[in-house]
């Protein structure tokens, strides 16, 4: 079966990774248009990169949960397309191989001069000379408001062909990702969602199981491979 799931903050809860939208969530020690914006960015650098440090950090002292690992099993039966909206490596750290980071990763930097990618550094100076062509112009690898999220034709055209489209962990606020469940469903896929609460988009779904993603996702994933 070919299967294209979506995770969210949610899948990286249960990993100590604070969501965005809960009521301790990251976004409201620091407003959204000082920190996720390029004008914030061009306003304020060094307040928005060391907001990236310290996720980057906590994420690299996080650990994939059964939730990251479910889906590494699940590739190992189906035709699995894995988009996440995360900027964390953990499903990767998980194992799962083949990861679309739909919103960018902590641990790139890039240059805004010539879009050259390199290892980002645990403290990152927007000054720090590009590898490739030496601008002065670094910045995360991280899609802002505003901003056109990555690989996007690869993953419509994964909605176009998904049997399967599974969500997980996210609270369909935030498009074009809250609108992949109306994309898939209307090229034939079946939808569902598992996430702790019901998500803004939940019209768009088949099928819902609501609970902890590192409780959900491992059971719905046995049920699927046997
Ligand atoms: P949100 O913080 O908006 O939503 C988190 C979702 O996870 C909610 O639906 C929660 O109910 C659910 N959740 C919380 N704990 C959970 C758990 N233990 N198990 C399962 N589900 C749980 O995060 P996202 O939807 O990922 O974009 O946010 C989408 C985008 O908005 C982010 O990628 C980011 C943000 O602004 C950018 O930075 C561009």
């Amino acid at each position: 079966m070919r299967i294209t799931v979506l995770t969210g903050a949610g899948i990286s809860a249960e990993s100590g990774l604070a969501t965005f939208r809960a009521s301790d969530g990251l976004w409201e020690q620091h407003r959204i248009e000082d920190v996720a914006t390029p004008e914030a960015f061009a306003r304020d650098p060094d307040l928005v990169l060391r907001f990236y440090d310290m996720r980057r950090a906590a994420a690299a002292a996080a650990h994939p949960n059964a939730a990251h690992r479910a889906l590494v099993r699940l590739a190992a039966h189906h035709d699995l397309t894995l988009v996440t909206q995360n900027v964390d490596d953990l499903h990767e750290r998980a194992g799962s191989p083949h990861v679309i980071h739909m919103h960018g990763a902590l641990n790139r930097a890039c240059c805004a001069g010539c879009g050259h990618r390199w290892t980002a550094p645990a403290v990152m100076s927007a000054t720090d000379p590009c590898s490739a062509c030496s601008a002065p112009a670094t910045r995360p690898d991280i899609v802002w408001f505003g901003e056109t999220p990555q690989h996007i034709e690869a993953i419509w055209a994964a909605l176009e062909v998904a049997d399967l489209f599974v969500a997980i962990g996210t609270s369909g606020n935030v498009y074009p990702a809250a609108g992949f469940a109306q994309h898939a469903g209307r090229n034939g896929a079946r939808c569902l969602e598992l996430n702790l609460d019901a998500s803004s988009n939940a019209r768009d779904f088949d099928q819902r199981i609501l609970g902890p993603a590192t409780s959900i996702v491992p059971a719905w994933v046995d049920s699927l491979i046997g």
